[in-house]
């Protein structure tokens, strides 16, 4: 038996009883007639004693130690003299009667602690000292009890949990494929999943009814805080309803998870269409914590002279309570974070409604009082607040005023990092239109069934069919999305059509899901939630890297196995991707 308990177990009541504890070396203080060892495992820390009491052999054992060094120790609990209340073991220490090195480290390139001195990188180098950290262990350990609860929910609603394979050819999601060779099939490639999307609906054909499964998907795009190129999905999928359906079950989902997890219970989650959304927030998913919604200026503010106004497809912004103390360096800066490139205006213009009813706007020369009190009550200003104005092109210039908003959010302290306000968002285009390769995409992917009583006109005018899509919002981030799905291979195949495949390369790439829908497909609906963004917004994290064991950088490598990596000549030729010539072969 290595232990009898484990580091984080031992109270007051355990006084006096001989225990035997196994763990990692935390820190060594030497006090000359005392010297104290704390031992951590993962369920806590162990203050261990050598008093003067103590034998030589348990001295010179305990002055050996180091950092890191595995233990094991017999010993006797005792009551503290001074007592940590920091910490649940706080009110005992353990008085060392054995000492036995199980395995020595080496000095470790940072401290294990929570504030440790080790930067980014070098912890993602030893991302299995990193893991020992307690913060950073919590964060893994809510991961799987949320996998626990989601299994709970799911299985209790009698979904299948099912595995599909990795191994697969391209499912178009809208990134670029990892791709495997084949060695068996010389020249050939099998994709890696960037979902499991059409297999999930081959179950529905199948007779599955309710499918689930937490599942990695691959997708090679540009890295963000949000985005990995493995990441975790959990996919569901469900035969015989409607959208309603769905997102009954999959409200249900998060509010459990939110009760069990957090306590918390978020309420109902409103449904706004995408357009909405475009037009309050700027986003199609927005933060609903606070308001400060977009207002659309464009016919209140045309005609005065002001040519940047005049010549604007869109004119809005947002109205920042109680901000019309803003300084001119500020305001500034604010005209600066909107011309990033990220944000992408030309110019802000601003107006204060200061708290003695005048104003005072970087427009005055074309706008009167009269006019700018016209602009307040269109946002319904009172004194005291700012406007912030931006104009051009209608997606554009709202996406703006929408990551300005966040910011203004963020700068008057209105985003509560302890509130969660989901919401669905419905009703998405079903198209959007590639201006450079002049042709429409799907917005979310080709199998999303359109509406079904705008379907002519995918003929006529494909830009304006919405689809039966949906998207998981919760705090601005994208938590999951999904559809209603084409369940009829005629529809299925015009869909294709619209978005420019040939017959031919639709049946290359899809004719096994359209000939299975041939074979009596149900009406089907399901969707996938980001399970690492919605860890890490449990975890009230930034950044999903933070609640993923063995992430990816930011150039997509794993710095401590060192991956990707080239591969011998050898494996190569095998893979029929590089002929070696005979001579250079050993
Ligand atoms: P979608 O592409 O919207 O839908 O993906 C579902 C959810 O997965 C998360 N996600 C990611 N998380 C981390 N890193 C990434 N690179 C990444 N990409 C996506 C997001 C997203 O909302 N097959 C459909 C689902 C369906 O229709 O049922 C799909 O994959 O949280």
């Amino acid at each position: 038996m290595y232990r009898s308990h484990n580091c984080g177990e031992l109270r007051i009541n355990q006084a006096g009883n001989e225990v035997t504890l196994a763990g990692w070396v935390q820190r060594v203080r030497n006090l000359g007639a005392m010297t104290f060892v704390d031992l951590r495992d993962r369920y806590g820390i162990t203050q261990l004693v050598a008093d003067d009491t103590a034998s030589a052999e348990i001295k010179n054992a305990v002055n050996h130690l180091g950092r890191e060094f595995v233990i094991q120790i017999v010993g006797v609990v005792r009551e503290r003299a001074s007592k940590n209340s920091k910490i649940p073991t706080g009110d005992v220490e353990v008085e060392l009667k054995k000492v036995k090195v199980l395995n020595q480290s080496v000095v470790p390139p940072f401290t294990i602690a929570e504030d440790t001195d080790g930067g980014d990188e070098i912890r993602m180098k030893y991302r299995y000292l990193d893991l020992r950290r307690e913060n950073v262990r919590k964060n893994l350990e809510l991961r799987a009890r949320m996998a626990h609860y989601v299994r709970n929910y799911l299985n209790d609603q009698d979904f299948i949990e099912t595995e599909t394979p990795v191994l697969i050819k391209s499912t178009p999601e809208g990134a670029r494929d990892f791709v495997v060779p084949s060695r068996m099939n010389p020249g050939e490639f099998y994709a890696l999943p960037q979902s499991p999307q059409t297999f999930k609906q081959l179950l529905m054909v199948a007779g599955f009814d309710r499918y689930y499964q937490i599942v990695k998907c691959f997708r090679d795009e540009d890295l963000r805080a949000d985005r990995q190129p493995e990441f975790t999905q959990i996919d569901c999928e469900m035969s015989f309803v409607e959208q309603d359906d769905v997102l009954g079950m999959f409200e249900g989902l998060t509010r459990y998870l939110f009760k069990e997890l957090k306590g918390f219970d978020p309420g109902e989650f409103p449904r706004m269409p995408y357009e909405e959304a475009m037009e309050k927030y700027g986003s199609d998913k927005p933060d609903i914590r606070f308001g400060m919604e977009i207002h659309d200026l464009t016919e209140t503010v045309k005609g005065n002279g002001f040519k940047v106004f005049d010549d604007a497809e869109y004119i809005g912004g947002i109205c920042a309570s109680g901000a019309a103390s803003y300084s001119r360096k500020q305001l500034d800066a604010l005209t600066d974070f909107v011309k990033r490139p990220q944000v992408g205006a030309k110019g802000l213009v601003y107006v204060k409604y200061n708290e003695d009813g005048s104003f005072k706007s970087s427009v005055d020369k074309f706008y009167s009082a009269d006019d700018l009190k016209k602009w307040a009550d269109a946002f319904g200003a009172v004194p005291g607040d700012l406007l912030l104005v931006l104009s051009g092109n209608k997606v554009a210039t709202q996406t703006a005023a929408g990551i300005l908003r966040l910011e203004m959010g963020k700068q008057l302290g209105l985003v509560k990092s302890d509130d969660f306000r989901p919401l669905w968002v419905v009703d998405f285009p079903l198209l959007e239109w590639d201006e450079e390769v002049q042709r429409y995409f799907a917005m979310h992917h080709p199998f999303t069934s359109p509406k079904l009583d705008e379907v002519d006109l995918l003929d006529t005018d494909p830009g304006k069919v919405h689809a039966n899509a949906y998207d998981l919002v919760i705090n601005g981030v994208e938590i999951g999305g999904g559809s209603v799905r084409i369940f009829n291979s005629e529809l299925q195949a015009k869909m294709f059509k619209t978005l420019g495949f040939t017959k031919e390369e639709a049946e290359k790439q899809f004719g096994f899901l359209m000939d299975a829908f041939k074979y009596g497909a149900p009406p089907h609906a399901g969707i996938a939630f980001g399970f690492d963004r919605l860890v890490s917004l449990f975890a009230g994290l930034d950044s999903i890297r933070d609640v993923i064991a063995f992430p990816k950088n930011n150039a997509g490598r794993d710095v401590m196995i060192d991956s990707p990596s080239t591969i011998a000549d050898a494996q190569l030729e095998e893979l029929t991707l590089k002929v070696v010539p005979q001579k250079e072969k050993k």
